[in-house]
């Protein structure tokens, strides 16, 4: 399980995103975009012509995470327009299997998101349609919220399940990841990390990617 790192945009400077993803251009392994639309989550961010005009200014690959109402209509549009992986929400999809289908289909990653309270093992027979499984740390809608501790014993369990199938599903977290909780996400299972205030609250946003991927990695190996 190679450690990755992805750091969240929505931390970042809104009037000038090309510049704050050249930031971690070459440090970072992903740029995770929060698309919200203010009904599945209290938050409003940005949406396709966003994210097509990033396609376009970045090198990285763009790691779509879906906080919206109908996921079902919206998330092949951004596999079709080049995102290299979109996630969608369990709590919001009608046709969860559909869905990641189409996403994979378009060529990109399909990637299943759980709120806090939401089980992971009620999903299990849908990990074969799944590139990448979410486990959020915090309720979905703002950056800079404080990590939920409760939510660890799911992501060790979301690990063994995997692990079950045949370990290829990769686990993100995404929610006050910082260096004081990464460690604890790494041990419990995590391969992908989403940090948003721990990359772009830095004054270097490099450095920053860096040494989450120390402290996770050391944690991994421990
Ligand atoms: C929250 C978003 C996160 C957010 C994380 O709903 O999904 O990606 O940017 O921000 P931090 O790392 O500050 O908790
Ligand atoms: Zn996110």
């Amino acid at each position: 399980m190679a450690v990755q790192i992805s750091p969240s945009i929505l931390s970042a400077d809104f009037s000038r995103l090309a510049d704050e993803a050249t930031r971690v251009e070459g440090i970072a392994d992903w740029l995770h975009v929060d698309v919200m639309d203010n009904h599945f989550v209290p938050n409003l961010t940005l949406g396709l012509p966003i994210v097509e005009s990033l396609l376009k200014a970045t090198s990285l690959p763009i790691d779509c995470h879906l906080m919206i109402e109908s996921p079902d209509r919206w998330a092949p549009s951004y596999a079709e327009a080049g995102a290299g992986s979109v996630t969608i929400h369990a709590e919001a999809a009608k046709a969860p299997v559909r869905t990641l289908r189409a996403i994979r289909s378009a060529g990109a990653r399909s990637g299943f998101a759980l709120n806090p309270a939401t089980p992971v093992d009620y999903y299990e027979d849908l990990l074969p349609e799944i590139d990448m499984l979410l486990v959020m740390t915090v309720e979905p809608g703002f950056g800079g919220q404080k990590f939920l501790d409760v939510v660890l014993p799911k992501l060790s369990r979301a690990r063994a399940l995997i692990e079950k199938h045949g370990g290829e599903v990769w686990l993100q977290v995404d929610g006050g990841v910082s260096a004081e909780t990464i460690e604890r996400c790494a041990e419990a299972g995590a391969d992908v990390f989403v940090a948003g205030s721990a990359v772009y609250g830095a004054e270097d946003a490099a450095k920053a990617v860096h040494d989450l991927r120390a402290l996770a990695a050391a944690a991994q190996q421990a």
